[in-house]
């Protein structure tokens, strides 16, 4: 990681690339717990070197209940796509709207497997400033709306796609659409994302789709196949804070709570 402060204070804190810093903070913040989920040290170094009214923010993601939301997720994911890496050391990554994740050296995936960070051109500049490119790992400024960055990506291997925090911010044509270039581009692999209730999407003006289960997604793309389709709160006894796992086993137990948070897998 790069060691200068880089200023984000003229990043809107309005609209969905703001999104990404509120993800990061949680992820630093969870980091510091004694037992953490995800324990992502790299977001709190990335937090540290980040100039911005990380108070203000604060007050608005809050940290202490929501910390657990975005560890839980990304766990899943996490442990999603170390098993595909396992299982095809051959394999490409190809992670969209990837903000300022660090999933990528959290894997740490071998160095053979080309990995592929793609995001808006305005979060690549920002995301070059503090995660340099290195051997094998390219960052895309792109839309994933256009027409243009997947044939910069080689089509041969086995791919793993995650989509995490990212399709919820896009209509159901475009998600459609995407979805239908991606497996018309690669043969074969897996795709991982995230998915939140249609009641949340009903209720927050930024939000655009949700599929209410893995089928919806088949319906969309017959190539994929649902594998897995997780709530977050079916992972609460890795949240190491006893009054939060209650209101998770709470939140489990009621099926319109259950469904505020889905990790997606599906193979094709
Ligand atoms: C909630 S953040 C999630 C970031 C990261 N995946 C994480 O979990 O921290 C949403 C991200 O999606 C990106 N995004 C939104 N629309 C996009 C688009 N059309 N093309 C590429 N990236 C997009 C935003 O710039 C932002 O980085």
């Amino acid at each position: 990681m790069n060691t200068d402060k880089v200023d984000f204070r003229a990043v809107p804190d309005s609209g969905v690339t703001w999104t990404l810093l509120g993800t990061l903070y949680l992820r630093a913040w969870e980091s510091r717990l004694p037992h953490p989920i995800l324990g992502d040290h790299y977001a709190a170094e990335a937090v540290d070197r980040i100039d911005y009214d990380f108070d203000k923010l604060k007050r608005r993601v809050r940290p202490e209940s929501n910390q657990f939301l975005v560890a839980l997720r990304a766990r899943q994911l996490d442990d999603w796509a170390r098993d595909f890496l396992a299982r095809h050391p051959d394999a490409a990554v190809l992670q969209l709207g990837c903000g300022l994740d660090s999933r990528m050296l959290r894997l740490d995936p071998e160095g053979t497997v080309p990995w592929f960070d793609v995001d808006v051109p305005e979060v690549i500049d920002l995301r070059r400033r503090i995660y340099p490119e290195r051997d094998r790992y390219r960052m895309i400024g792109a839309s994933v709306t256009e027409d243009g960055w997947l044939e910069e990506i080689p089509a041969g291997r086995p791919v793993l796609i995650v989509a995490e925090g990212l399709l919820m911010y896009l209509t159901a044509e475009e998600v459609a659409r995407l979805l239908r270039r991606l497996t018309d581009h690669f043969a074969s692999g897996e795709l991982l994302f995230d998915g939140l209730a249609h009641w949340t999407v009903r209720m927050v003006k930024l939000l655009k789709w949700s599929p209410r289960d893995g089928r919806d997604v088949e319906r969309m793309n017959p190539r994929l196949t649902c594998a897995d389709q997780v709530p977050i709160t079916a992972h609460r006894d890795r949240i190491p804070i006893r009054r939060y796992r209650a209101i998770y086993q709470l939140m489990h137990a009621v099926p319109a709570l259950r469904a505020s948070s889905v990790d997606y897998r599906f193979t094709f």
